[in-house]
């Protein structure tokens, strides 16, 4: 989608851009690659090895970027601290990458084995294996249902509290076997996806700091400038939906979300799912 990002930012030399997610760099370098030499981006990522991981990839513009962890939803108090103004663009790549996804030090997927964490931050006082092993049944039923989209939410989180008592869910393994074992969906999907998905997304707080982060850029935003975000998963499209829709100060670019082609799907399966929403502020 990096062509659609640049496309949609409108990225013009001697401008200020926010990567609020800038994960590993690659929409940050595009950007800085695209205005060539004149343009500055400020790269916001929770995760302390993304921000690392940035710093080596964007080496060579390291004059025309600052590097900041912290969670985008505080992005009116980053640019304050920074003293910056006159922003024209900020983009929001949201979920996590796939160097996350792949290193287990996250305990975020269950294609390897993990302990259970999924924190983005590292620091935050909440991680998975709290979740999984000592959150009420009730509170786990309500995150497998509003952000696992599941309806079998109730008898899953039943059968987990009662296999806890047995034998706390330490491993992403342990956690994606069991449940693969009560759980029937369709071929392409592994069973435990959109319960992986639940725990994620509330362990990170994913949609209220979704809307902080939107209401805070607004905020900082020059009339022109625009914003941008891939989504990827329909909790968190709503809402940017929503926000751009109802928003009197901008002018929504995007009638319908814009989907990776065919061929950039058949390259990157994560982006298969991707959704792309873009506004501009108004005058
Ligand atoms: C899909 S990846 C972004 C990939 C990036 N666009 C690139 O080009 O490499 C999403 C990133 O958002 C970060 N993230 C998630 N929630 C965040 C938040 N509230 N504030 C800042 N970063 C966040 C994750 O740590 C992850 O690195």
């Amino acid at each position: 989608m990096v062509g659609k990002v640049l496309f949609f930012l409108n990225v013009r030399p001697g401008c200020v851009y926010i990567d609020a997610t800038c994960g590993t760099g690659h929409h940050a370098r595009a950007i800085l690659e695209k205005a060539k030499c004149e343009c500055r981006v400020l790269c916001v990522d929770k995760d302390h090895r993304a921000i690392e991981r940035a710093k080596e990839y964007l080496r060579e513009f390291l004059d025309r970027v600052i590097f900041v962890r912290d969670g985008f939803e505080n992005i009116q108090e980053i640019i304050k601290r920074l003293n910056i103004d006159k922003i024209s663009g900020i983009l929001f790549d949201l979920g996590f990458s796939s160097e996350q996804i792949s290193d287990p030090g996250m305990g975020l997927g269950f294609r390897q084995d993990a302990l259970l964490d999924m924190r983005f931050d590292q620091s935050s006082p909440v991680s998975a294996y709290d979740v999984v092993n000592k959150w009420p049944e009730k509170n786990l039923e309500e995150i497998f249902r509003l952000y696992g989209e599941m309806r079998d939410a109730k008898r899953i989180a039943r059968l987990i509290c009662k296999e806890r008592k047995i034998k706390p869910f330490e491993t992403t393994r342990h956690l994606a076997d069991f449940i693969a074992r009560y759980r029937r969906t369709r071929k392409s999907i592994h069973p435990a996806t959109q319960v992986f998905q639940a725990i994620r997304i509330c362990v990170n707080n994913e949609l209220e700091n979704l809307k902080a982060g939107l209401e805070g850029s607004l905020k900082l935003l020059a009339p022109g400038a625009r914003i941008v975000v891939i989504s990827y998963h329909s909790l968190e499209d709503r809402i940017v939906k929503n926000f751009m829709r109802t928003k009197e100060q901008l002018k929504v670019l995007t009638k319908k979300p814009v989907v990776p082609d065919e061929m950039e799907k058949s390259i990157n399966v994560s982006a298969r799912s991707a959704k792309l929403r873009a506004a501009e502020v108004l005058p």
